[in-house]
């Protein structure tokens, strides 16, 4: 596997732009993975929820809406164009959803202010998640409760492990990550979650996985450009001469291809839900 550590810096970069070009697509494909998350817990009207890493805001205007006009959806995320965007979707909808630049590893808020710490694949893009989760979980009310959806490992999950061996014979491997280095399935090992949730202060730590069908594009085309544009094999094609880019994506065409189906390019997208709560001291 190829794939590259992914920086936080790198959402204010080529990453959150692309993100932005396919946010549409992005966000029918990542819905029913945050619906799950919601589901594992209990949101309720009148609460008070972070949205960490919201990126353009889909999941933080989906919880505006079960909060009610009582309740806070607070989206915080650290590109700036990506919160751009969730602020102008939240003014266009009339939502109450809320949105702030700012790096939830050093966000200051009150103690005790959130219901819920919710995520939709945000929190594995964590710098230093073993110190970001301690910073979070006393803003936590005591019955509060953290929920969130992140990647299964890449071989769990087609849509990356089909282009990336598609590819390997052709691009040369880059050298690979150190282990857990910040990127989409960096909390693919759910020891590894449990770990470092329950040295956070968490305890009642529920990992279950989620497997949703994803529609990765309408054609092969769709499909293959998507994976230029956007996750580890746009990163892992980066700076290649034309000539490999261009057997390389000959060779994710037909890897997609296999999977072509009347709706188009549909491949198995697997995912931990995540559930906990503070633990009292
Ligand atoms: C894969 S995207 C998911 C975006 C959004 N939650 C969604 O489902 O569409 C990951 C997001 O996490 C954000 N992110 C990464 N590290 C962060 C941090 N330390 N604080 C806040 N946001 C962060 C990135 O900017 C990016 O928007």
């Amino acid at each position: 596997m190829t794939e590259q550590t992914l920086r936080s810096s790198d959402w204010n970069g080529r990453n959150g732009h692309q993100w932005l070009l396919h946010q549409g697509r992005l966000d029918a494909m990542l819905a029913p993975f945050g619906s799950a998350a919601i589901a594992a817990g209990a949101l309720m009207p009148d609460m008070q929820v972070l949205d960490i890493g919201c990126g353009a805001g889909d999941s933080t205007l989906a919880i505006a809406e079960q909060v009610g006009e009582n309740g806070t959806a607070l989206g915080i995320d650290i590109s700036q164009a990506l919160i751009g965007r969730a602020r102008e979707r939240a003014e266009a909808t009339g939502s109450r959803a809320r949105f702030d630049l700012s790096d939830a590893a050093q966000a200051s808020f009150p103690a005790a202010m959130f219901d819920c710490l919710f995520s939709r694949f945000g929190v594995m893009f964590f710098d230093d998640p073993v110190a970001a989760f301690p910073h979070l979980r006393p803003t936590l009310k005591p019955d509060g409760q953290l929920l969130f959806a992140c990647w299964r490992s890449a071989g769990d999950n087609d849509w990356v492990r089909l282009p990336m061996r598609a590819i390997a014979e052709i691009v040369s491997p880059t050298p690979p990550p150190p282990p857990h280095a910040p990127g989409p399935f960096s909390f693919g090992d759910p020891a590894r979650i449990t770990h470092i949730l329950s040295a956070a202060g968490f305890g009642d730590i529920v990992i279950t996985p989620f497997d949703h069908d994803i529609l990765f594009g309408e054609t092969v085309a769709a499909a293959v450009q998507r994976a230029l544009d956007v996750g580890p094999l746009e990163r892992a094609l980066a700076g290649q001469p034309d000539t490999v880019r261009a057997r390389a994506i000959m060779a994710v065409g037909n890897a997609f291809d296999a999977r072509r189906t009347d709706r188009g390019v549909v491949i198995n997208g697997a995912a931990w839900i995540v559930a906990a709560r503070p633990v009292a001291h």
